[in-house]
């Protein structure tokens, strides 16, 4: 391309940030809208094992690899009694949802859900309610969760059929407890005490679980980031990780802001890691708190329709956005962004995984399909496993409304090394022309190029939906490799995974 921009990369094998650890590339099923009801579980779909949950679309969250899931909220999980979800079916209570205005039928509870996560491949992190509830309820879970047996909440356990303990590794401490919005919204001090209060039962149950504690819902809040601050220092002996949630939206139309989105998640991580650090110095301690992104994605295309929903119902369509090509770009750049932050994100959760605000969408009684989304998660998934490197990207740089000195080019790289495989991730988001980058590497001696897999389209709002994929990966070729430089072409507005192998 004659007038294409130019840009570099300098990928060095011993340049390395950390081990990525696989969780990051974690989702989420909440009991909200058509994610549980519809979504996994759907019985009397011709698709559906004898247990009721779609194979369907257990074959599509197994190849996107998914390790982790959150469960069962979200807002939900600040109103759920837990004990409503478990033994008979039809002893089961009806409740009405305050979080999302629905009806709750109890029909999937932690046994089903663990049995659902065994089939996909994925552990459970499981959330306790400290909304309407506090650590009596949350001690109580545990045991039932995770103690072999002999007690009064594991025995009930058993006597529900399941004599195995669950042993869930990882558990949070609440959901956006600093929002208004939340069912029994609280403090910074109210949550840091409860919170502090709840950690240090749920470990006495059983000591070999992580847990999460809340940070900000979003970086708008007015409380952020003096919430970390004050939560911190309540919770610091006996929590592992703090949550950071983001949601993206191009509500102006406006790509160039919307694409710099992932600068506010980069800034967002920054800051949340120095609270955690400044927190480490004061207390003296030397336990490192690391950050659980356990809510991330695009989410304001349903903004209006949702509020249009019918209140008090079973599984309405709720926050059931349609992602367009643009989306799929920014999820890519807020991948990169992850993985650049692989050192101190160790859990991350794009929210959430069927039906709302998803991946995955189904129809009832119907097919399931995969959403534009889907595909930079794929790739990230399965080829950002191994050892993240710090990438010296070197691109020309663009002001938006809302940031400033945007590289077009946001890119990072992953070495598997026991694979001999580096793969390089990147976005372009020159709406003008393609890119042309050559990136040094030199360090990976006789490394060859697999493939250069690549998402573009004319139509920055194309969408995919039942049976016609419309925004899908193709290969693209014409890059080389030569005395340690590799020569390749971003497309103008384009995803692009390069994969090489030694
Ligand atoms: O993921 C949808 C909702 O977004 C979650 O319930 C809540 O935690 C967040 O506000």
């Amino acid at each position: 391309m004659a007038n294409a921009r130019t840009a570099t990369l300098a990928i060095d094998r011993a340049f390395k940030i950390s081990e990525v650890d696989p969780r990051i590339f974690g989702s989420f099923i909440e009991h909200l809208g058509r994610a549980v009801y519809e979504g996994i579980y759907e019985p009397g779909h011709p698709k559906a094992d004898k247990n009721g949950f779609r194979t369907d679309v257990a074959e599509l969250v197994k190849e996107l690899g998914v390790p982790l899931v959150r469960y069962p909220g979200g807002n939900f999980v600040s109103g759920y009694n837990w004990e409503d979800g478990v033994g008979p079916a039809d002893k089961r209570p009806r409740r009405l949802d305050l979080a999302w205005k629905t009806v709750e039928p109890n029909l999937v509870g932690v046994n089903e859900f663990a049995h659902w996560a065994q089939l996909v491949g994925a552990e459970v992190n499981m959330s306790v309610n400290l909304g309407t509830r506090g650590p009596d309820e949350a001690r109580a879970l545990v045991e039932y969760c995770n103690h072999a047996g002999g007690s009064q909440w594991s025995d009930l356990r058993v006597s529900h059929g399941e004599r195995d303990p669950h042993r869930f590794r990882t558990w949070c401490l609440g959901n956006e407890m600093d929002g208004p919005w939340q069912i029994s919204h609280k403090t910074a001090e109210e949550y840091g005490r409860v919170a502090c209060e709840a950690a240090k039962v749920m470990k006495w149950v059983d000591s070999t679980i992580e847990l999460v504690a809340c940070g900000s819902s979003n970086t708008r809040m007015a409380t952020y980031p003096s919430w970390e601050m004050a939560v911190l220092d309540h919770v610091y002996d006996h929590v592992d990780y703090i949550s950071l949630h983001s949601y993206y939206g191009n509500q102006e139309n406006d790509i160039d802001n919307f694409l710099a989105k992932s600068l506010d998640m980069d800034s967002y991580i920054r800051t949340v890691i120095a609270a955690c650090d400044v927190t480490q110095a004061k207390h003296r301690g030397k336990k490192v708190i690391n950050l659980s992104f356990d809510e991330w994605n695009v989410w304001f295309h349903s903004h209006e329709d949702d509020k249009k929903v019918e209140p008090w119902t079973v599984a309405p369509h709720l926050l059931e956005d349609i992602y367009t090509f643009e989306d799929a770009l920014l999820v890519g750049c807020l991948l990169i962004t992850l993985l650049r932050h692989a050192d101190r994100v160790k859990i991350a959760c794009l929210a959430q995984l069927v039906n709302v605000i998803a991946p995955i969408m189904t129809e009832k009684g119907g097919p399931a399909w995969r959403q534009s989304i889907y595909y930079p998660f794929l790739h990230a998934s399965r080829y950002g496993r191994g050892t993240a490197l710090e990438v010296v990207v070197s691109s020309p740089r663009y002001d938006s409304k809302d940031f400033t000195d945007v590289p077009f080019v946001e890119a990072t790289a992953v070495h598997n090394e026991p694979e001999r495989e580096l793969t390089i991730f990147a976005v372009n988001r020159d709406k003008q022309g393609d890119m042309n980058v050559e990136a040094d590497i030199r360090t990976f001696e006789n490394y060859r190029l697999v493939e250069h897999l690549v998402l573009e389209n004319n139509d920055l709002k194309a969408v995919n939906a039942k049976g016609k994929e419309t925004v899908s990966p193709h290969t693209l070729t014409g890059d080389k490799v030569d005395g340690g430089r590799l020569q390749m072409r971003l497309p103008k507005l384009s995803w692009n995974v390069i994969r090489l192998k030694g």
